[in-house]
């Protein structure tokens, strides 16, 4: 592996699957699976679209949609179909750069007695869109007939059914176009491409075929484009100037595009190649899913690698990812937030819909805000039958976890306009959605907040989870400061919220916070400390059947052990506000509990570990959360649901571990603070963080923290204020 390459020397068709996730490429508006040209559905071929849902018949739950593939191609020679999933293949290579956003293969075929080498290379444009580009290229060792079939292959991947009808096909010299319908809400895709380089060709089925007779050692190479539209981007279509432009005229602005991407977004690691490529790689996945240029859609919590989790978003991106774009990015972070603001009315909606007021964000929010996710959202393995999960109706943090999330922006960026332009009064929505669902215990004169799924979610309803009261004590006081700024920024606007705001004030002040015990440990919620004491390892001996769910009235129901980071979830987000030594009793009480059984776990255990000095499991853990996609060794199932593919909460962890848990950033109303603790083999980390406008670029080594870019802003190392 070099720094910024990714590669793969053989093959293994069990790998498949996972290098699909692998060598995914995208640039927000969709992304593009790291399959071979030849492949199709049953190799997980996806052309993955941000923000465009769909029903398809027969299905229990909308998923996003998966555009049929323009870059298909694939060549015969002898009547053979070269294709690396069926046919051995004498040698292949496989590569993404994650510098540049361009994906590679090289594989030689042998078919009667010749070597056919198969060499493409391929983007999805980072500068524009809707376009990817292939370029293809043939060479034989001997003379050899082979015939070359490219164009708009329909047949992809589609986890719960059809989602596209086929309206028009139109097919020309060297361009296809495919028109479809949703088959739910019938809602337009339009599926463009366009090749060069290819002579004497017959069309057919939406595929260029051409014969061709290949003479030894002799390259036949051609280019060719693919356009994918809906929604607003089917107003502005230019693919004609798009194919014009050519493939290296578009392949450099889209190297430009990246180039400028990495400019504010790289981290370097100095000392440690390994951890540096797994950084990188981490960062260049957000990059490729991250909405630059639309706040009507969020981050799908398996990215745009396929439609597992719906394609939906879930608190992943608030709390794991936002702080990545708020300091990199703040475009995509204001974004991310106005979605939340547009899809405000889903939230009610759901709020109603359960019995409650106020907004009630979606688990899983695909683009109206409702909740895509069901009351079943488990298989059993045993019965076969779906279960009644608890996710939709009670993690309720998900509203507490955005206005969170919502003020952290404001603090970071300077950018306060979100709350006149609808984040106040979303945060007046789940508030009041709050403090409804509360119970109110007159005899210990407090708000309790019951029946709740906190971060575990092997534990359903319980009571007063620390990690959602916290974060709700929060997201209260939040809101009396956001109504204050807006008072004092905006009084025009304010009028709006000149209400009998009592209640609000109440709630904050008497929600119930859990407190550390004598012993210093946080009790995850009511009653946990008395659940049967085994951790994961026994659990697993006890499992009857491989992928059983523990959740629901599963095996760790009943016991402590627990799913994913939750108390110590809670230490890491408000890291400022507990002790080393309440950080430190919590982290090593709950750590041997943690199965893990979520990729979100593993970051709060870095940033918490390297907080109390732990350097070396801050490590471990670390490299866990950034080779996640690397590796690909996560939980594929739960139940009977396959829930692979690529983990941009880990991704965002991964960048989060560095930045706050070995680079010790963190903030206060006003002040940056930087206190490192980098782990032993790190020479120096270097990173550029927006703050409050000032662009600083930070450079870290053992005894020296360099900070260049402060203008207006404050920043202090240790504490003590920077000085130059
Ligand atoms: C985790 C949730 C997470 C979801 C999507 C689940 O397995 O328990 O916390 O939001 O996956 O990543």
């Amino acid at each position: 592996m070099k720094n910024w390459v990714i590669e793969k020397n053989s093959f293994d068709a069990v790998d498949i699957e996972k290098h699909g996730s692998k060598f995914l490429l995208g640039n927000g508006f969709m992304g593009y699976r790291g399959t071979m040209e030849e492949y199709s559905a049953e190799q997980l071929v996806a052309v993955n679209l941000a923000g465009f849902f769909d029903l398809a018949e027969n299905s229990n739950w909308r998923e996003s949609v998966n555009a049929p593939n323009p870059l298909y191609t694939v060549v015969v020679a002898d009547g053979i179909e070269l294709n690396l999933s069926k046919l051995e293949a004498g040698s292949h290579y496989q590569s993404l750069d994650i510098k540049n956003g361009i994906h590679t293969r090289k594989t030689v075929f042998n078919v009667a007695g010749v070597n056919i080498t198969v060499k493409a290379e391929r983007f999805v444009s980072m500068a524009r869109e809707n376009i990817m580009a292939l370029k293809y290229c043939v060479t034989a060792d001997k003379d050899i007939d082979i015939t070359v079939k490219t164009g708009i292959d329909k047949n992809v991947w589609d986890i719960s059914g059809k989602h596209l009808n086929y309206i028009f096909e139109k097919q020309d010299n060297n361009y296809l176009e495919l028109n479809c319908e949703t088959v739910q809400l019938k809602n337009k895709l339009k599926v463009l491409e366009a090749f060069v380089g290819l002579d004497n060709i017959k069309n057919e089925n939406l595929l260029h075929i051409a014969n061709i007779s290949l003479k030894a050692n002799e390259e036949f190479e051609f280019v060719k484009f693919g356009g994918v539209y809906h929604s607003e981007s089917l107003e502005n279509i230019n693919f004609s100037n798009d194919v014009n432009a050519g493939y290296e005229a578009l392949k450099n602005e889209h190297i430009k595009a990246w180039e400028k991407i990495w400019q504010n977004s790289d981290v370097v690691i100095e000392g440690d190649a390994v951890a540096q490529l797994a950084l990188r790689y981490s960062i260049y996945h957000l990059c490729i899913i991250a909405p630059h240029n639309t706040d009507k859609c969020g981050i799908p919590a398996r990215g745009l690698s396929g439609q597992v989790y719906k394609g939906a978003a879930f608190w992943d991106t608030e709390m794991f990812m936002l702080p990545f774009f708020q300091f990199t990015d703040s475009k995509v972070a204001r974004n991310l937030l106005k979605y939340r603001v547009n899809t405000l009315e889903g939230a009610k909606r759901k709020a109603k819909l359960l019995g409650h007021e106020g907004a009630f964000f979606a688990w899983e929010s695909q683009e109206t805000g409702d909740d895509a996710c069901t009351l079943f959202n488990v298989t059993d393995i045993f019965t076969n039958r779906p279960l009644r999960t608890y996710f939709m109706d009670k993690q309720i943090h998900i509203s507490a976890d955005i206005v969170f999330a919502m003020w952290d922006y404001c603090r970071t960026t300077g950018d306060y306009t979100i709350l006149t332009d609808g984040g106040l009064e979303l945060m007046y929505q789940c508030m009041w959605f709050f403090y409804t669902y509360s119970a109110f215990k007159p005899h210990k004169n407090r708000y309790e907040l019951l029946d709740a799924i906190g971060p575990d979610e092997y534990h359903e309803r319980v009571n007063n989870n620390a990690f959602t009261n916290v974060m709700v004590k929060h997201a209260a006081d939040i809101f009396l400061l956001a109504i204050d700024k807006v008072k004092d920024d905006n009084p025009e606007y304010f009028k709006e919220f000149n209400i009998d705001l009592s209640w609000a004030y109440d709630f904050a002040k008497k929600l119930y916070v859990p407190q550390p015990n004598e012993k210093g440990i946080i009790e995850q919620f009511d009653g946990y400390f008395k659940l049967e004491d085994v951790t994961p390892e026994i659990l697993k001996t006890r499992e009857l059947k491989k992928n059983e769910y523990w959740g629901g009235h599963g095996l760790a129901s009943t016991t402590m052990t627990l799913k994913q980071a939750d108390v110590v979830m809670m230490l890491n987000v408000f890291r400022n506000e507990y002790s080393k030594e309440i950080k430190k009793a919590n982290w090593e009480f709950y750590e041997p509990y943690t199965e893990h059984g979520s990729s979100l776990s593993a970051c709060a255990y870095a940033i918490v570990a390297a907080e109390i000095g732990n350097t070396d499991w801050a490590y471990k853990y670390f490299m866990k959360t950034a080779t996640v996609d690397l590796t690909g060794d996560t939980k594929q199932y739960l139940g009977s649901q396959y829930i692979g593919g690529t983990h941009p909460a880990a991704n965002g962890g991964a960048w989060n571990t560095a930045i706050l848990g070995f680079a010790g950033v963190s903030f206060t109303n006003d002040t940056l603070d930087i206190s490192p603790r980098l782990p032993k083999n790190w020479d120096s980390l270097a990173f550029k963080l927006n703050w409050k406008g000032d662009k600083l670029g930070i450079k870290i080594t053992a005894n020296q923290v360099k900070i260049e870019g402060i203008t207006n802003s404050k920043v202090t190392v240790y504490g003590e204020e920077y000085k130059k």
